[in-house]
This record gives structure tokens, sequence and C-alpha cells, in this order.
């Protein structure tokens, strides 16, 4: 089955009413609705905006929204057949649409004992072989059982992919590196910049080394680049050594993940050692396949079981809470907010947990490649604006960066913090003799930036402080900056995994309010196909192959110049 017509959301009563509720509350950055109020009328207010989702304790309290607001954007949601679209989601109808393919990462991490057919297949009965094969490689890997070519045990595994097939592992891994319990490490290789490679191998002992060449197309010019590269590097200093079995030094060192294993075995991974799935994964939805083998290896089975746990707690919330007391809906829905009614171009993502430093990072090819679009999944143009940037950085090193910008700035920025309650690793610090955790000063900085972005302070808080008058402005925050704070207990597999299914259901719903298919990314082609038309002209000295626009041609005599 094919996803309904998009609604012309803008020809909607919903939109109007919205449109109308947004110009009594609210014009740009001044206040008609001032959140200091909005706290003073109703001390519940926090408690009456805070939601419970797996781990996830999230309070919304702080945007710039009444319970009628919360009403108008869902009943917006409703009108866009949204409950629908959730359906055809999870079960597999074909929603992407320009690509016609089902979009079915929550198969990914159901209950095994779970039963979902598409096309005839038990898709769940798939995955699970998958992830078995995984485990039983990983358990083998972590026991030393597999082990190098002369016998050492593997001691790091070196991922080469990119986009989708680096980002989700890579933030992963990060964020999960306490859990690492196998004297296994990882490194991701993703750039064609021949720097990457050399930096993440350079100390590297081939004996101890594995490869995983992860691409789902297996066809990717940078991954293919780096497989290659990665072969010769192994080959080379095996051979130095007097190792010269190549056949089997690949069959030791080298395995895939794909959803082309044909192409797998081309490139001379043994089929054997070569992990499979499905196009009905995403890229970018994709690090709960066998794409996260390198977690699986690194972390182990259970901790990736409990990963996995974390999205199904976040999927099975998201289908089946109404959509007026969804979080995960009304956080979509408060982007459409921001973007469409306040003009926000950009909504910072602001992780108070050094693990989560790629997060951001992440988040942009999740939100960005998903929702990136100007027209429509039936080709007719997008009727608003679409997809605003997310970017970010760990606290509190942003706020030493970009947050001035953020609290006086004439922008509005939404943004979301996120904290766990507990470090992985506390530290004290012996302050004259009294002993202060440190998690604690840092948490109060998590505290006091929301606190400080809503509330702000006034000239006259300014001027009681005994500011002088000339420079009482440039001391003023105006408040009213909208923020949503998210915490858990702990940095656990499956809090990463609820964050993950959070964000790409938040995405999978604004694509549904602008009517884009959020599962394809053809805006990444062109830049591709023009590459490979470029590379002979700049490698060559043949004046025949300049057929460059002028700029280009330009940049290209430069690099011709310069070269050495
Ligand atoms: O950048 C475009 C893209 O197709 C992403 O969507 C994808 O995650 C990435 O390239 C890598 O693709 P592959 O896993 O097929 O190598």
């Amino acid at each position: 089955m094919q996803i309904n017509k998009p609604t012309d959301i803008t020809n909607t009563k919903e939109w109007k009413k919205l449109q109308k509720h947004f110009s009594t509350i609210s014009k740009g950055l001044s206040k008609n609705l001032s959140l200091r109020e909005l706290f003073n009328k109703n001390p519940n207010r926090a408690k009456e905006f805070s939601y419970s989702v797996g781990d996830l304790y999230i309070d919304l309290s702080k945007n710039l929204i009444t319970d009628e607001t919360v009403g108008l954007l869902t009943n917006l949601a409703e009108k866009c057949d949204l409950k629908s679209a959730i359906h055809s989601q999870f079960f597999g109808d074909h929603i992407n649409v320009t690509e016609d393919r089902a979009v079915l990462h929550t198969a990914l991490r159901r209950k095994d004992t779970d039963i979902l057919e598409v096309d005839g297949q038990n898709v769940v009965a798939d995955v699970r072989e998958v992830l078995f094969k995984m485990y039983e490689f990983a358990d083998k890997v972590r026991s030393g059982e597999w082990s190098g070519i002369t016998g050492k045990k593997i001691q790091t595994v070196v991922n080469i992919g990119i986009g989708g097939s680096d980002l989700g592992p890579v933030m992963v891994y990060e964020a999960l590196k306490p859990y690492a319990d196998a004297g296994i490490a990882a490194r991701f290789v993703s750039n064609i910049d021949p720097s990457d490679f050399y930096e993440k191998t350079s100390d590297l002992d081939p004996e101890t080394t594995l490869f995983i060449i992860c691409s789902k197309t297996f066809t990717t010019l940078e991954t293919l680049t780096n497989a290659r590269i990665a072969k010769k590097w192994l080959l080379d200093k095996l051979n130095a050594k007097g190792i010269t079995d190549n056949a089997e030094s690949v069959r030791k060192h080298f395995v895939a993940v794909s959803t082309a294993l044909d192409l797998v075995s081309e490139f001379g991974i043994d089929p054997k050692n070569a992990f499979g799935f499905w196009n009905w994964v995403g890229g970018r939805y994709s690090v709960d396949s066998a794409v996260g083998l390198s977690l699986a290896l690194t972390l182990g089975p259970r901790n990736f079981e409990n990963f996995l746990s974390g999205f199904r707690d976040v999927d099975n919330y998201f289908y089946n809470t109404d959509l007026k007391e969804n979080v995960v809906v009304i956080m979509a829905m408060l982007n459409i907010w921001y973007v469409n009614f306040f003009g926000a171009a950009t909504h910072a993502v602001l992780p108070y947990c050094q693990y989560l430093h790629r997060f951001p990072a992440y988040l942009q090819q999740l939100t960005m490649e998903s929702n990136g679009k100007s027209v429509r999944w039936d080709s007719s143009p997008v009727l608003t604006d679409t997809g605003e940037v997310f970017w970010g950085e760990a606290g509190t090193n942003g706020q030493h960066a970009f947050y001035q910008l953020i609290h006086q700035g004439t922008r509005l920025i939404p943004t979301d913090f996120i904290a766990v309650a507990n470090p992985p690793h506390p530290i004290k610090d012996d302050v004259d003799g009294k002993q202060k955790d440190v998690h604690e000063l840092f948490l109060a900085n998590f505290f006091a930036q929301t606190k400080a972005l809503a509330f702000g302070k006034t000239a006259d808080e300014v001027r009681a402080e005994g500011t002088s008058e000339k420079i009482v402005p440039a001391r003023v925050f105006a408040g009213n900056r909208p923020s949503t704070s998210i915490m858990s207990a702990e940095l656990t597999p499956a809090f990463v995994g609820n964050l993950i299914a959070l964000y790409e259901q938040i995405t999978f719903v604004q694509g549904i309010i602008w009517g884009v298919d959020s599962f394809d990314q053809w805006g990444v082609e062109l830049g591709k196909q023009l590459a490979l038309q470029i590379e002979p002209a700049i490698s060559s000295d043949n004046d025949a192959l300049q057929t460059q626009d002028s700029s280009t041609q330009n940049l290209i005599n430069f690099y011709r110049q310069n070269r050495k």
C-alpha cells in the first residue's frame, strides 16, 4: 500500500487556527507570552508538561506553549493523518515513495517472538538470524577464539564506512565506551581524505586489527577506496613480516556489512564473514542493524540487546500513545511550531554528557538528510519551510563558544538539553578542604542554562546589582528562549537506544506534516556524479580535459600550480 496524498497544511483550518493563536501570543521574540508569567500563574506547569518514555524524563515546560498550543498543534497532526502514517511506517507500506520502499527500521528492534510479514516473509525472523550470526561472531572475537592470522587476539576493530555506515556506530561507541569490556577498541575511518586512514591506522598492529567494511550499497566511493587502501596496508605489513598467505590474511582480518552481498564477495571478502541487512533500512536509520557490528564486538551482545530494547520502548510508546499525550509527537510538533510560525532556522542539541559528544553530528544526518527537501512525496512543491539546521556541542564547551548568541542574539533558537543523573566515572574535587562532586557542578550548569534562557534577567534586576545605567541594556536577558530538558538516571545502552528512537520518530513526524519523503536523499547525488566527472581533469595534465565552468577551472588550476 502507498501512503496517502500529502495534506496541504497551509490550507487547513487547523493551520489557520495556529496562525491566529501565534499572533495572539507572540511576535518573534517579543513577549505577549511570558514564561515567567506562565510559571507564576501555574505552579504545576513543570509537572503538567513533563513526560516519561523509556528511561527518558522529558520536560517541555520551558517551551513557548500553553495547553491550547499543544491542542492546536496535535489537531494539525491529526489532520495530516499521522496515526495512519505511523501505522504505515510500522507495517511496511512503501512510505519511501521515490525509492518505492518500505521503511522498517522499527523491525530491527522488535521482540524476537514478534511476527511481521512483508511480501510474505517474516522480517523479524530474518533480523534475528543476522543478529544471532553477529553475536556468535562477536563472542568468538571477544574471547579470542577468532584471532588474527598469527593467532593473536584482535585488539582493534576499524569500521570503514561513511554517512549512516559511520555516524551511528561512532556516536554510539563514543557514548557507551564505559561498556567496552573485552579489551577491544574501535576506530572509524570515513573520509576519503588520505589523512583520515593514516591517522586512524598508523599506530596499529596489523596482526591484531580487524577491518569492518560497512556499506549498505557497497558502491560508495569513499568506503571502497578506503577498503582497498586498508587491504593494501594489511597485506604490505604482513608480507613484510613474512606472512604471505594473502587470501587467509583477508579472511581473518576483513569482514563486511552490506545489503549487497554479491559485491562483498567480488571485493574478496568471504560471504561467510559478511553480515547482511535489507533495502528497507535507510542508511541513517541503520545503527541497530548489522551496521552496529563494531558495537556488538566492542560492547558485547548483551549490551547490544539492551541498546535495542531502548529503541523498542520508545517505538512501543510512540505507536500506542494517543497523539495528544504523545511526547514524541509533541516534540515534533514543537519543531513545526518554531520553524513555521516563529521562523526558527536552526535547532541546537546540547548534551551535558561528554560521552554524547558525537550526538549532534549524528543527528545532523538523521534530521537534515531526511527533511532537507523542497518537494513533497507526490512531487509537488512544499508549502512551507522544511528541515531546520541541527547543530550543537557538548556542554559546557558550548557555553564558552556560542551560547552568547542563544541568550542575547536576535534569532530564536530552540534548544534540547540532555543530561544523565549519574556519571559513569564520578570525581570529587577538593576545594578548601571540602569535597565537591564535579558532576553536580556540571549539572548545575545544565539547570542554570535553561533557567536563564527561559526567565532571563530584567533591567530592574540588573540595576539592583548596582550596574551603572549606561550598560544596563547590555546586561539584560530577554528570556522566553525555548528549551526542552531531557534527563535519564544513567548512561546505559537502553538510554542511548531511547534517544536515537526518539529523534528518529520526531524526524518522521515532521516529514509527515511537511509532506516530504524523509527516507530518500537525492540531494547528495549531484555532487557525487560531478566529482567522478571532475577527477580525471584534476589528475591529468591533458588540457583537453579542462572543460569546467570558469570558477571550477580556476580552482583546479590553483591546485595544479601548487601540487608537488
Ligand atoms: O550520503 C549519501 C548516502 O547514501 C547516505 O544516505 C548513506 O548513509 C551514505 O551515503 C553511505 O552509503 P553506503 O552505506 O551505501 O556506503
